[in-house]
């Protein structure tokens, strides 16, 4: 039986990643690689680090506590357990701060990238039965930078117009050109605005839900802004669809629910349970690129993925796991 290494793996996507691998018997063992960096003020009242409690109860996890980027910490993780998956996820997720420290910002998406495919190959190289699947790289929408049509797909233009989009672009540019290099068969996630249960980054879902249940008023930088909000349990299931089909190697998926919805939306669906809920319109954010719906017909097409949580039964689901902490 298989094992995968996940990068970032004690992170929100990368702890539900790990669960479902092992849940759904893809693997045997899932190999933790995590850093335990912190990206929001933990003295926030609201702030609850969820990372202890993401895996437990779950068997056949190792954790280790280290940097994606450091060669000896890496290198020795592969040559011990010879992973036929690795999932990249280890990154500084947070626009925002990305935006502000361009060197921290590239160690999980450039420095990382570089350093886990080039151990990856120095293991193949030394143990010939080593029969690897696939390195995955989790990249994001924001390398498109502003959407310039309704729909963006994999082939519109990559013109990220901030730091955390260029250094994702970056950790995808390294990614194929090292992987077409060393023949490593490899796969890139594109997700966008992912929400649900155990996210403690407080991205705006988080902060929407939050502020409705103390009853404060939301603040909506931007009524026509729109995100394609996608569901925990669908970009899991569609990461692991597009590392574990044929149809997925050496490909680009975006993996999102297909369907840009507006913040003002959000808000409407929020008031069915909070019918007091104010509101207020203010301008945009100006760094962030006016993003919407990305296309998943090539991910319907080639790996058979299909979102299956809207936003209304997303929120309904986030809403409740908030609620009870
Ligand atoms: N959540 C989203 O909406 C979203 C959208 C698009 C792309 N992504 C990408 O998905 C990936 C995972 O995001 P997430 O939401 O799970 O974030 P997260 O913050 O919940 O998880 C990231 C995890 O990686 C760890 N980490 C960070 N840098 C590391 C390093 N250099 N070495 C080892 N561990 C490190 C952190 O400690 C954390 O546990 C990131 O690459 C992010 O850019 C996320």
């Amino acid at each position: 039986m298989k094992n995968a290494f996940i990068t970032g793996g004690l992170g929100f996507i990368g702890s539900e990643l790990a669960k479902s691998l092992i849940k759904n018997k893809i693997v045997k063992k899932c190999i933790i690689l995590d850093n335990f960096g912190s990206f929001i003020n933990p003295l926030k009242s609201n702030f609850k680090d969820y990372r202890q409690q993401r895996l437990d109860n779950v068997k056949n996890i190792l954790i280790e506590r280290g940097d994606a980027s450091n060669e000896q910490i890496v290198l020795k993780l592969l040559q011990k357990y010879k992973p036929e998956y690795i999932y990249h996820t280890a990154a500084l997720p947070l626009a925002k701060i990305d935006n502000l420290n361009a060197k921290e910002a590239s160690i999980g998406s450039v420095d990382a990238t570089r350093n886990i495919l080039e151990s990856l190959v120095f293991v193949k190289n030394n143990y010939k039965k080593y029969n690897f699947k696939r390195f995955v790289y989790f990249s994001s929408s924001m390398i498109y930078g502003d959407f310039k049509t309704k729909i963006i797909n994999e082939s519109s233009n990559a013109n990220p117009k901030e730091i955390y989009g260029t250094l994702k672009l970056a950790g995808e540019v390294i990614t194929k050109g090292l992987s077409n290099y060393y023949n490593i068969p490899y796969t890139i996630i594109r997700p966008s605005a992912v929400y649900g249960p155990k996210d403690m980054n407080q991205r705006v879902s988080q902060i929407f839900i939050n502020k409705a249940i103390a009853g404060s008023n939301i603040n909506i930088h931007g009524k026509d802004e729109k995100l394609d909000f996608t569901y925990i349990e669908d970009l899991v299931r569609g990461a692991i669809l597009a590392s574990t089909k044929k149809n997925g190697i050496n490909n680009t998926f975006n993996i999102t629910n297909g369907r840009g919805r507006s913040l003002l939306e959000f808000v409407v669906i929020l008031k069915k349970y909070f019918p007091n809920l104010k509101y207020k319109l203010k301008s945009r954010d100006k760094f962030r690129p006016k993003r919407g719906t990305l296309s998943i017909q090539k991910a319907k097409k080639l790996i058979g993925y299909k979102p299956k949580i809207s936003l209304e039964e997303g929120i309904n689901k986030y809403l409740k796991f908030l609620k009870k902490i």
